[in-house]
Order: C-alpha cells, then sequence, then structure tokens
C-alpha cells in the first residue's frame, strides 16, 4: 500500500486591495452579474466572470426554475455562454461571488461539484489553467491556480480514449 498526497495551494486574501488590477475587475464583473440573478426559490444570488484569453469578459448569475432541477449555476451559465460565443477562446480566469437576500454572505462561495466537472471540461481541453477567484459579499478571497486544485482525481476526455481499438 502506497499513500498518494493530494496537494493544493489556496492563496487567501483579505481584502480586494491585495489583488492584481486584473483579478479586481473580474471580482467586480461578477458582482455585477449578481445583480441579474434569478433566485427567486433560494434568495441566493450568484454571479460568475469569465475571463478569456481575448481580453473579453462573458458573465452569468444562476438562473432558477419552479422545476428546481432545471434551473443552472451562475458559473455555468457564464461558461456555457463564453463558450457558445468564443469557442476557441481559452478561459484565462474566473471569479465567483454570492449574495443572499437571507444573511450576509461573509466568506468566499465555492462551485458545486457539478460546475467543477464543467469548468474542468474547458481547462482540459485548452489545455491552459483557468484561476478561480472565489468572494462573498464580505470577507476573504481565496484563489487557486486551476481547476484541478478545486476538484483532484478529475475525469476527463483523457479517460475515454485509452484502449480505444
Ligand atoms: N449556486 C450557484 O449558482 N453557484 C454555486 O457555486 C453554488 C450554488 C446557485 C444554485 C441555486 O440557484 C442557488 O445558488 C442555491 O443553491
Amino acid at each position: 500500500m502506497k499513500e498518494i498526497k493530494i496537494i493544493g495551494i489556496i492563496k487567501e486574501y483579505n481584502s480586494i486591495e491585495e489583488l492584481s488590477k486584473e483579478d479586481q475587475l473580474l471580482i467586480e464583473a461578477s458582482k455585477k452579474a449578481v445583480k441579474n440573478a434569478y433566485a427567486p426559490y433560494s434568495g441566493f444570488n450568484v454571479g460568475a466572470a469569465v475571463l478569456l484569453e481575448n481580453g473579453e469578459i462573458v458573465s452569468g448569475n444562476n438562473q432558477e426554475n419552479a422545476a428546481y432541477p432545471s434551473g443552472l449555476c451562475a458559473e455555468r451559465v457564464a461558461v456555457f455562454a463564453a463558450s457558445a460565443k468564443y469557442p476557441d477562446v481559452a478561459m484565462k480566469a474566473i471569479a465567483i461571488t454570492a449574495e443572499s437576500e437571507n444573511f450576509l454572505v461573509d466568506m468566499p462561495v465555492t462551485p458545486c461539484g457539478s460546475c467543477r466537472q464543467v469548468l474542468a471540461e474547458y481547462e482540459h481541453k485548452s489545455g491552459k489553467d483557468i484561476k478561480v477567484i472565489l468572494s462573498g459579499k464580505t470577507g476573504k478571497i481565496l484563489i487557486l491556480k486551476n481547476i484541478k486544485t478545486l476538484l483532484p482525481l478529475i475525469f476527463d476526455s483523457s479517460k475515454l480514449k485509452k484502449n480505444i481499438k
């Protein structure tokens, strides 16, 4: 038996001023996207902003539905929109944030498992890291180098290609 360590580095910042201008702008875009969230059932409004390699920022927010599972998280709305509009442009970073109608979101929002899997697809497709910038309405900001850090032992298309005859 052998133990394998999973090592992931998360950078923690106390305020937005500590971040690069580029990261600050992306957080601001995600905060702007929160305002258009459609979350009448949870009251939890999430915004996501994707920075592309061509400098464009594509934003999204959660879109809920009376048939609950038919809704979609902010991250997937943003990433799918980015890929739909710029299919061949790599994603450099994603900023995610949230505000609740019921409480103060005073810690960084972390993407759900399904969104991590979707983000992993695009990181694998481009072969380039997608930086992840997580924040709340207040509180600390977390930055991860890539999606692999968020989702160790990732399932990607390379697992589908082995042993094909
Ligand atoms: N949600 C997101 O949009 N992103 C996340 O990272 C976590 C959860 C949404 C889904 C649902 O509309 C609401 O937040 C409550 O779960």
